[in-house]
């Protein structure tokens, strides 16, 4: 299992999101937090900043829909603003077998997110087809917050349903990952981690993606 490792733009300058790029090119993914201030009380950025962001850097970029309705919004991040992963939240989803039908057409992968309070337990049979599990250790809507263990136990069985073949899944973790907490996360199975803060606040942000991916990968 390689650790990856996508930084996430939350924490950059929104005035300077290429350049924000382009300070982490050994990113594995760049997390991009769409937020519509109904799902989550914040407001961010959309397809238009995404598409713009898409034409300044080459790193595959990892959408994070915090949006109502996805069925509708979400497949145009694949479609038109060619994003490599788009993640939408469980909570929201009306028909998530179809929103993952239309963004594998659109060829990106389609990845379903579960708010900490949220169990895995009903949505196992239709994680099958989805490429991405997007487990939130916190609760989505900001940057900066502290990581909820308490979550781990739902990225142990998601690995656990992985390694007995049962689903074909990355294990995503966002909220509060750092060189304090990746460990855990990554014991726990966990094989995509997104970190904002731990990366944009560092004096470094590239060489603080290579030592989180470092940590990661002694865990794994
Ligand atoms: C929060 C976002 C995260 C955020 C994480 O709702 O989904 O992607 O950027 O920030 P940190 O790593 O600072 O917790
Ligand atoms: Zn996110």
């Amino acid at each position: 299992m390689q650790p990856r490792i996508a930084a996430s733009l939350l924490s950059a300058d929104f005035a300077r999101l290429a350049e924000a790029a382009a300070a982490v090119p050994s990113s594995d993914w760049l997390h991009v937090d769409v937020m519509d201030n109904h799902f989550v009380p914040n407001l961010t950025i959309g397809l238009p900043v995404v598409q713009a962001l898409r034409a300044s850097t080459d790193l595959p970029l990892d959408c994070h829909l915090m949006i109502d309705d996805p069925d509708r919004w979400a497949p145009p991040y694949a479609e038109e603003a060619g994003a490599h992963n788009v993640t939408v939240h469980a909570e929201a989803a009306a028909d998530p077998v179809m929103i993952a039908r239309d963004l594998r057409a659109a060829g990106a992968l389609a990845g379903l997110a579960i708010k900490p309070g949220t169990p895995l337990e009903p949505y196992l049979e239709l994680l099958r087809s989805y490429d991405t599990l997007l487990v939130m250790t916190v609760e989505p809507g900001f940057g900066g917050q502290e990581f909820i263990a308490g979550v781990l136990p739902k990225v142990r069985e998601a690995r656990r349903r992985v390694e007995s073949g049962h689903l074909t899944l990355a294990i995503e973790v966002d909220g509060g990952i750092n060189t304090d907490t990746i460990l855990a996360a990554a014991e726990a199975g966990a094989d995509v981690f997104v970190a904002g803060s731990a990366v944009y606040h560092a004096d470094d942000p590239d060489r603080a993606v290579g030592e989180l991916r470092e940590l990661a990968r002694k865990a794994s």
